[in-house]
């Protein structure tokens, strides 16, 4: 039995979703934790070119059960749509598993982020689903499969809800009425994947299963630990597969963290390593010729791009105790003459050179600058390499150099959008707790 919790060390984006189908071959049970229809993962294989943004990408896998866990936020009919394609695409849902607990993204959730957004957030109303959790104001998955208790929560959320809507943002009203009978219905439909999944995980990890808790958005998008308030408002650091799958800590046997070899990021917020949009090394970066160009899967958006910041990836290992790395993307680095990595930042007042960040608060990092380190490029191909030996002297020297500074081993580098385009350093599925035993106290 090994438990192996997969989070995104920068802003998301990090090529979570290739990894996560990579490992989920030896995984019975994926667990997406927190998020909603935010994440956008692509999962380029055999069997076609897939993209999910609720369901673990685990169901690709016939025989593998997939549960979108007590911490996440769920658009009924976002799901219901992601539910159909794959189901378009011949991909069997029968391991699908929701828990009861997840919070909906009502209508008004939506509406709300796209008038109050300060962020450049996604626009799928998830702070304000999770605001309405923590204020005890939300509505979870079971509430949609019981007409009275649907009812009850719409008879005293709503008014005020209506109220901010109409009177604060001049939006429109909704009618109750209209709202429990459409969401009683997506509850209906949704019935057949409603589970207890705290008791299914239970008894996986007694019974011996392999789990993969699978993280969306990244550490720097963390509500607590990101680059506040630039931030998501839920936990993807790996802490937050705990709270976010109903695991206590010693359910979790390995830390992966998950690193592009370079930096993106979508949304408003500091970006210390940030290129300028028009630079020809941003658009070598953005543009790698492929699907997996630089532009968000969720909302089409052009992500930002920078080098690769020792600085944050430091932070990150530290705040997700990262057991071992994952380096994505490395061959689009192929073609760079020098390739740069943030090493350190200089405090603009002070001039006190930052190898540590106390935090990555916006606050912090914006009085900050990156000092860069050049580093020879490679200039041939790493694409598709599937042995380590068949990368160039110049590229290993780059991961012996990213693994130094962030004093962590890699265990996996990512050379291509395809499960095939892989080097696995080390199998991150042999560590392994005890089965669960009983204690034998009398005679
Ligand atoms: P929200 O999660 O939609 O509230 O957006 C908050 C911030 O997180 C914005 O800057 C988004 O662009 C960013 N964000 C949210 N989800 C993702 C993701 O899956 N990948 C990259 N950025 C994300």
């Amino acid at each position: 039995m090994v438990s192996i919790v997969i989070s995104g060390g920068q802003w998301g984006d990090e090529g979570k979703a290739k990894i996560t189908d990579l490992l989920s071959e030896q995984a019975e049970y994926i667990v997406r934790y927190q998020g909603g229809a935010n994440a956008g993962h692509t999962v380029s294989c055999q069997a076609g070119l897939f993209k999910f943004h609720l369901i673990p990408s685990g169901i690709l896998f016939s025989d593998k059960i997939c549960i979108i866990g007590p911490g996440t936020v769920i658009e009924p009919s976002f799901l219901l749509k992601e539910i159909e394609n794959l189901k378009k695409q011949n991909i069997s849902l029968k391991g699908l598993r929701i828990s009861q607990l997840a919070h909906i993204t009502m209508p008004w959730h939506s509406a709300l982020d796209k008038a109050t957004d300060t962020v450049g957030s996604t626009g799928r109303g998830i702070g304000p689903t999770y605001t309405d959790k923590a204020k005890r104001a939300g509505i979870q998955v079971k509430d949609l499969l019981q007409e009275s208790s649907l009812r009850a929560k719409l008879e005293k959320i709503l008014p005020k809800q209506n109220q901010t809507l109409r009177q604060i943002h001049g939006l429109p009203e909704y009618k109750l009425e209209e709202v429990c009978q459409e969401y009683l219905n997506f509850g209906q439909q949704l019935q057949p994947f409603v589970s207890d999944t705290l008791n299914e995980l239970f008894e996986a990890r007694k019974s011996g299963k392999n789990i993969l808790y699978e993280g969306a958005q990244g550490t720097l998008l963390d509500i607590t630990f990101g680059t506040y308030p630039f931030v998501t408002s839920s936990n993807p650091v790996a802490g937050g597969a705990c709270i976010g799958a109903g695991v206590g800590p010693t359910a979790i046997d390995y830390s992966l963290g998950i690193f592009k070899a370079f930096s993106t990021r979508v949304g408003d917020g500091p970006f210390p390593s940030e290129i300028h949009f028009e630079d020809e090394n941003a658009v070598k970066l953005r543009q790698d010729g492929t699907q997996w160009a630089e532009f968000g899967t969720t909302t089409g958006r052009m992500r930002r791009v920078g080098w690769f910041d020792a600085v944050l990836a430091r932070y990150a290992v530290r705040v997700n105790s990262f057991s071992g790395i994952a380096i994505t993307k490395i061959d689009t680095l192929d073609a760079f003459d020098e390739i740069y990595v943030c090493v350190a930042y200089r405090h603009k007042l002070t001039n006190e050179i930052i190898q540590n960040l106390p935090h990555a608060s916006a606050d912090l990092l914006s009085q900050c600058e990156p000092i860069l380190q050049s580093l020879e490029g490679w200039k041939s191909n790493t694409h598709k390499a599937t042995n380590l030996k068949d990368l160039p002297p110049l590229a290993r020297k780059y991961l012996d150099f990213l693994s130094n500074s962030l004093e962590v081993p890699i265990s996996i580098v990512s050379t291509g959008p395809d499960r095939e385009h892989s080097i696995i350093l080390k199998e991150v599925f042999c560590y392994s707790n005890p089965p669960l035993k009983r204690s034998r106290i009398c005679e």
